[in-house]
């Protein structure tokens, strides 16, 4: 799949309501290893591929500034009357800025942050965001990630990892080995957590087995 079909793809689940990505509550590994960010008193955390996450709104309830970057603007217009906040919308190409108080949603293409568009962040939480990403971008993602985070802010990823014959993504499936090829020569990577977790909507396309995996990672 090039880029721009990807593009056309999200768009299409976006509008059609293929959204089974989306829980309408904070993310559990987020409250389990929250700490883990708040250890270094973020000010600024980032949500790269943020959908209408409402991991946005219990973080910024924690965090002077929150930044989610998103593609699609039905999901950014969705997530603003959910909420039931009323942005402020402003041009600022290549993006278009939606903000309400420290909470600000980015519309626009995720590779298009360059090193200055956003101050650097203590803490990211990455949930399924690289593993929406295709493969041969996987590594433009990491460095470009790297790019937004400042020296020891800290990174919370959540991975899935599958029988890669049963399915194609997203969500891909992104294993250890990747994770640790991505990110270790930048930092210390950590893996907190795995267990099984197949949902019913994933075992419909046929996986009989899916691992979610948590990993901590700290930039050097
Ligand atoms: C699987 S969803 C996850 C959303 C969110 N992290 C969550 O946990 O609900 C991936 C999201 O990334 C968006 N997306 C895909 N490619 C993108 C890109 N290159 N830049 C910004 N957003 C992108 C999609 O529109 C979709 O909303």
């Amino acid at each position: 799949m090039d880029k721009n079909n990807d593009h056309e793809e999200w768009e299409a689940r976006w509008n059609e309501d293929r959204i089974g990505f989306h829980i309408s509550r904070p993310n559990p590994f987020l409250l389990r290893y929250w700490e883990h960010l708040e250890e270094v008193q973020p000010s600024r955390c980032f949500l790269p591929l943020c959908g209408k996450s409402v991991d946005l709104v219990w973080i910024s309830e924690r965090v002077g500034t929150v930044v989610g970057v998103e593609l699609v603007e039905k999901a950014v217009q969705d997530f603003f009357r959910e909420q039931q906040i009323v942005p402020e919308i402003r041009e600022t190409p290549p993006f278009q800025t939606f903000s309400h108080g420290g909470l600000k949603i980015l519309l626009g293409d995720f590779f298009d942050l360059a090193s200055g568009t956003e101050e650097p962040f203590q803490a990211v939480f990455d949930r399924a965001s690289l593993v929406a990403i295709p493969e041969h971008l996987r590594i433009d993602y990491a460095q470009c990630l790297m790019k937004q985070m400042v020296k020891g802010g800290r990174l919370l990823l959540i991975c899935v990892d599958y029988d890669t014959s049963k399915m194609k993504g997203p969500p891909y499936s992104v294993k250890q080995t990747e994770v640790e090829r991505l990110f270790s020569s930048s930092g210390k990577l950590e893996l907190l957590e795995s267990r099984d977790n197949l949902e019913d909507r994933l075992r419909e396309r046929g996986l009989e087995w899916l691992t979610e995996s948590v990993y901590l990672f700290e930039k050097n």
